[in-house]
């Protein structure tokens, strides 16, 4: 039975408040109390389609509080809650919803119900003195994701000259997770060596990884490559490349161009391409380098661009899409229906309750999708996704590079899960055919 909720503002990664909020069971029979505590991430190349995160619009941190949000913890959320069953996640998220009461979390905040949910999770799992990722995934729940670490900020996560958002490396031969981590770890050191050879900066972005003032998606990923080769893990075979472009923020809807402003400002002109000229320009980076995903490589609305997206390079990578889909099961499914992506990106807060989340996993693995669970550039230290990614059986996680404790946080999670797994622990790649 739901006792207690306590809801607090707290700080992200960016040092902007984010929600937090803390849930007690007590087990009727006994008397005893168990509590779980969960904390809501918090997006900057968010997409249109997101569900609502409700800020205070006030002086305070610059309008960003989250004052409102922890009140509807405090008063609305708690009195819907309270005395209902904790160990019934998908009741509990069905209320959530329901209290709500609009399509996209607008009326309590999706920071408000997310935080809720995942507490009420955690909080059940506890009773039962269960891993998380055991009670969310159930006894099958041994494969380990493999990472897609992103080493090189760009975009909105970044103040450099980088377009695209993310270049990750994935560690797709390794033996195991620990055995992944520590090669992309010893990659990113290469790589900090070869920029400060080059006097290129070593300062980090949002999400950890390098962010120097680099011309284009060409130069970048030929650095990645020489620190790579430096690891002895060959580029191509034990490590392959993934992009997130979050294009949607190249998007001007008024040219209908995607524009590149870091390439403009350093080549001294002005540098746009078109939906045909985007694909063509991802074909050829795939031709000269070891690429196995691509992410929102065209922007959220553009349904007719990502169905020519997936016809050219959907057999030659995984299209992952996030802001096109925003862990949404309706946007999904219409994007199944038009044959487009061949992933989806789970962000937790991107839907706003834990069942939702879930049940966009469930119905993209059926359907014969990905799913890559996803951290948010701004992140507290809670590695609840860590959790989801053994659960649901993702294979794959996005959790940005190994610096910054709110990074860090979700791979030690991992190497716990992994030692605590032992020999059932497994670690495939996701793409054995590619
Ligand atoms: P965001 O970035 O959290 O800023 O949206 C992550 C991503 O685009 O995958
Ligand atoms: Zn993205």
């Amino acid at each position: 039975q739901i006792t207690n909720i306590h809801g607090r503002e707290i700080l992200d990664s960016r040092g902007n408040p984010t929600v937090e909020a803390e849930v007690t069971l007590t087990e009727t029979s006994t008397g005893k109390r168990f509590t779980g505590c969960a904390a809501v991430p918090s997006g900057a190349s968010t997409g249109r389609f997101e569900a609502v995160e409700l800020r205070d619009a006030q002086e305070r941190y610059f309008g960003l509080g989250v004052q409102k949000a922890v009140s509807n913890i405090n008063t609305k959320i708690k009195e819907a809650l309270s005395g209902r069953n904790g160990l019934d996640q998908q009741e509990v998220d069905r209320i959530l919803m329901e209290t709500d009461g609009t399509d996209n979390k607008g009326n309590l905040g999706a920071n408000a119900t997310l935080a809720v949910s995942l507490a009420v999770a955690r909080a059940a799992a506890e009773s039962l003195n269960m891993p998380l990722y055991r009670y969310l995934g159930g006894v099958h729940t041994d494969r380990m994701p493999v990472p897609m670490m992103n080493i090189l900020n760009g975009g909105k996560h970044a103040a450099n000259t980088v377009d695209f958002q993310e270049f990750m490396i994935m560690p797709v031969s390794a033996g195991s997770f620990s055995e992944g981590l520590r090669i992309c770890a010893e990659i990113y050191h290469y790589l900090k060596k070869i920029l400060v050879q080059k006097g290129l900066s070593t300062g980090v972005g949002d999400e950890g990884g390098f962010a120097p003032d680099l011309p284009d998606a060409r130069a970048v990923l030929t650095l990645i490559i020489e620190a790579i080769e430096k690891s002895k893990y060959p580029p191509g075979k034990d490590v392959k490349i993934a992009l997130d472009v979050a294009s949607s923020e190249l998007y001007n809807e008024k040219t209908g161009m995607y524009h590149f402003p870091g390439e403009s400002s350093l080549k001294g002109e002005e540098i746009v391409r078109d939906t045909s000229e985007m694909i063509t320009y991802y074909e050829e980076l795939i031709n000269e380098f070891p690429i196995v995903s691509i992410e929102d490589g065209l922007a959220e609305d553009d349904w007719e661009g990502w169905k020519k997206l997936t016809k050219r390079l959907g057999g030659r990578v995984q299209l992952v899409g996030d802001d096109l889909f925003v862990t949404n099961t309706k946007r999904l499914e219409a994007g199944m229906k038009l044959n487009v992506a061949g992933a989806i990106l789970v962000k937790v807060n991107q839907i706003g309750t834990l069942s939702e989340a879930m049940e966009a996993v469930l119905m993209a693995q059926h359907h014969g999708y990905k799913a890559v669970i996803s951290h948010r550039s701004g992140e507290t230290e809670d590695p609840f996704i860590a959790d989801l990614a053994v659960a649901v059986n993702a294979g794959q996680i996005k959790t940005g590079a190994p610096c910054r404790s709110d990074r860090v946080a979700k791979y030690n999670r991992l190497l716990r899960i992994e030692e605590q797994l032992g020999r059932n622990a497994y670690y495939r790649d996701p793409f054995p055919t590619v």
